[in-house]
């Protein structure tokens, strides 16, 4: 039997910690050491209302366990005073899992601008309300773990969840600067993309599905991600029912034409070869653009350039 990874002296933020996934987080890590910020407004599942019982219930659950933790009844777009309820009671901060969560599912041609900017504010500005506020804390220290709640809405979209694909595609490309931010300040920032029974999901799915669907089936996935000992940054893993698989991108090579300019004409010729995934690549970092830019001169400073990540960090930007 492998030695139990425990987070002994760690602090851990989770959010929207009252229900779901977020409690099950919350459970298992306060389980194994951590003092846990069990943070949750108590609304309904489309954002409506608040109650402290949530997360007051689940922080008597971590205590019953032999655990330390603490409420916040704050929301995640107060992300400030939830890292603040982590300083006050615990002093530091060391995991953010970003995973408060509602929904506003509509089809396009019937949403609302409200339905679209709720759902924006609570994943996404909220996940970074909270991520930018512990921010500062992690890098002071060299060490932090964040762990982003993406969605396969979000992935591959889906019908009725224009707002909520958006706001959840937005946090992968928050993950994905923030991984390369962090590097060299021991700070990994990670996503899933779960599956689990959940109130948000026990209108849509079958009940034998939603009991083979247990939230408790993705917490280790979270515990793992926020140890010490993982050493992955920048992923995006698909979790659920004991199922856990990282996800990439895919690029075809692609057609260059390097005799420019060019007609639409000549592209349109060359259209199959474009979307050709025989020899595939698959490209991640900020050097990912490298094939666009091959051969082509290196733009001046000021113009369209990518930001060197060591000359950015040398410079404090
Ligand atoms: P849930 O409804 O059981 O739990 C979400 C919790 O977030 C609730 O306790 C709620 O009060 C809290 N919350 C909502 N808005 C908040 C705010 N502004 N500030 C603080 N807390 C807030 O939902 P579930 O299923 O556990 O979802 C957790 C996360 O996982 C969400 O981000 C959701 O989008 C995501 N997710 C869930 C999937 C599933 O299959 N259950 C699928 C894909 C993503």
């Amino acid at each position: 039997m492998s030695e139990e990874l425990r987070f002994d002296g760690r602090v851990a933020i989770v959010t929207g910690a009252g229900n779901g996934l977020g409690r099950s987080h919350a459970l298992l890590l306060g389980s194994r050491g951590a003092k846990v910020v069990v943070n949750d407004l108590g609304g309904g599942m489309h954002g409506d209302g608040r109650s402290s019982a949530a997360a007051d219930k689940v922080v008597a659950e971590i205590r019953a366990l032999g655990g330390e933790a603490v409420a916040n009844h704050d929301s995640v777009e107060d992300g400030d005073r939830i890292v603040q309820t982590a300083m006050d009671h615990f002093g530091t901060v060391d995991i953010v899992v970003n995973n408060a969560g509602i929904l506003r599912d509509v089809s396009f041609q019937k949403m609302s601008v409200q339905d679209w900017e709720l759902i924006v504010r609570i994943h996404l500005n909220g996940s970074f309300r909270v991520s930018h506020a512990a921010w500062p804390i992690l890098r002071d220290k060299g060490y932090g773990r964040i762990v982003m709640t993406t969605s396969a809405a979000g992935l591959y979209g889906n019908f009725g969840q224009a707002n909520y694909s958006a706001a959840k595609l937005g946090l992968v490309g928050m993950a994905n600067s923030l991984a390369i931010e962090g590097r060299s300040k021991g700070i990994h920032v990670n996503t899933i993309a779960p599956i689990a029974g959940s109130r948000l999901t026990e209108t849509i799915l079958p009940p034998e599905l939603i009991a083979a669907l247990k939230p408790e089936y993705v917490s280790p996935l979270v515990a793992w991600l926020c140890h010490e000992r993982c050493k992955d940054s920048g992923g995006i893993y698909e979790v659920g029912a004991g199922y856990h698989a990282r996800l990439r991108w895919e690029r075809t090579r692609g057609q260059h034409f390097r005799a420019r300019p060019f007609s639409v004409e000549e592209l349109a010729a060359k259209w199959d070869k474009v979307g050709d995934f025989t020899q595939a690549e698959h490209p991640a970092g900020a050097s990912a653009i490298a094939p666009i830019l091959e051969g082509v001169q290196k733009p001046s400073r000021g113009g369209n350039e990518f930001i060197d990540v060591d000359e950015a960090l040398a410079a404090d930007i």
